[in-house]
């Protein structure tokens, strides 16, 4: 498959997907990275212990010298004293401005691994290598790099992008089930925001996605991690359209602040938000009847959760009150307007979306 572009004048990546890639990783980096002298692995203890050999092996197949921190993972530790302890780490390695970061593993990794190459000496480089399907299709693409503080996600971070995404699909196959299938809602997110036709090949093959068919997954991640890159492309700092790649965030995000980040993946958490947030475009009459019962097929046939439980309807509706884009009583969403399309409605009342939470009788 032909690399995906990320066009951002010197700051310009590929995407490569290709099955295999991980025993060739080190090969691929000289190429896309011509300067680094070495390279220190960034990981998780799960992923590090499934991959972490075979890529230190790639790596130094290519001539690296090569390191590895590895750190508990999940959402707990994607914060600050983990990042500083990373750095603790680097500062003990002797790394200078000349070493290659290699994040490899899920959103965590990624996020955090990003975070400390953009701060380590004023910035070193660092290649992202996703292993999760919501890495893999979304989080490794267009570099949004941060950490967590205690009240909020994503608090700490900036904009800094990877010298190159290097994606092997095979190493799903590892992956958790309940993951996979969070890794989707993003791909379903992608179809309704400026994909038609993968959406309507996913409502004709989630059979084959559910059945781990490598073909389906390739197109899943060609298409969401493509149009990402497209979209990043044309506003790598959300100063405009990149926006939209929110969708289903707003509530999303919300759902995991009000269930403390450990009931919900973050997938899951944007497949509820998209189906609350296709129902308030319908109750807003900003598209058609019918997309959001569309989409709630789609979500529902890939085994993603769609009801918002009805115990922290509330403390969902105080999470986006306390939202930086709510202003007094409304509230800012990118809503479908069909599927394929969605716009950003700055100035939703609180009533509405209450109304449509309420929906949920779970
Ligand atoms: N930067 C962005 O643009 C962006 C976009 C979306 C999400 N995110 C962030 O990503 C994070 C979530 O990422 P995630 O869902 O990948 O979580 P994660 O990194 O915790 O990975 C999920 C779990 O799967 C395991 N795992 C990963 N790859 C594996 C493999 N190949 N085989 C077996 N196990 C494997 C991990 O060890 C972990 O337990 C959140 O913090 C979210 O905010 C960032
Ligand atoms: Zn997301």
């Amino acid at each position: 498959m032909r690399p995906i572009q990320v066009d951002l004048g010197d700051r310009s990546y590929s995407i490569r997907i290709e099955s295999g890639l991980l025993d060739h990783l080190g090969a691929e980096i000289r190429r896309a990275v011509p300067q680094p002298s070495r390279a220190v692995i960034v990981t998780d203890r799960h992923v590090g212990r499934l991959y972490g050999p075979r890529v230190d092996r790639a790596l130094r197949r290519a001539g690296f010298p090569v390191d590895r921190i590895t750190f508990a993972g999940g959402e707990r530790n994607k914060t600050l004293p983990v990042a500083s302890a990373t750095i603790d780490r680097l500062v003990a390695l002797g790394a200078d401005r000349h070493t290659l970061l290699v994040a490899l593993g899920g959103g965590i990794v990624g996020d955090l691994t990003g975070f400390v190459a953009s701060i380590y000496m004023r910035g070193i480089p660092f290649v992202q290598v996703p292993t999760s399907m919501l890495a893999q299709v979304d989080a490794s693409v267009g570099g949004k790099v941060a950490v967590d503080h205690p009240r909020a996600k994503n608090m700490i971070g900036s904009f800094y992008q990877p010298r190159g995404v290097f994606t092997d699909p095979t190493v799903l196959r590892t992956l958790p089930e309940r993951e996979y299938i969070a890794g989707l809602a993003e791909v379903v997110k992608s179809g309704m925001i400026g994909n038609p036709d993968l959406f309507a090949w996913l409502e004709r093959s989630a059979a084959d996605v559910l059945a781990h068919s490598e073909a389906a997954i390739l197109h899943c991640i060609s298409a969401a991690a493509g149009l990402k890159a497209a979209v990043c492309s044309r506003d790598e700092r959300e100063t405009g359209e990149r926006v939209i790649l929110n969708y289903g965030h707003t509530v999303g995000h919300a759902l995991e602040t009000a269930t403390g980040y450990d009931r919900f993946r973050h997938g899951e958490a944007v497949s509820v938000g998209m189906d609350v947030e296709a129902r308030l475009a319908e109750r807003l009459k900003l598209c058609p009847p019918g997309i959001a019962e569309r989409q709630r097929r789609v979500l529902a046939t890939l085994g993603l959760p769609i009801r918002c439980p009805r115990a922290v309807q509330r403390r969902i509706m105080e999470a986006m009150k306390h939202d930086k884009k709510s202003r007094a009583g409304r509230m800012r969403f990118v809503l479908p307007v069909r599927i394929g399309e969605v716009k950003v409605v700055p100035d939703v009342p609180q009533e509405e979306v209450w109304g449509v939470l309420q929906g949920d009788r779970v």
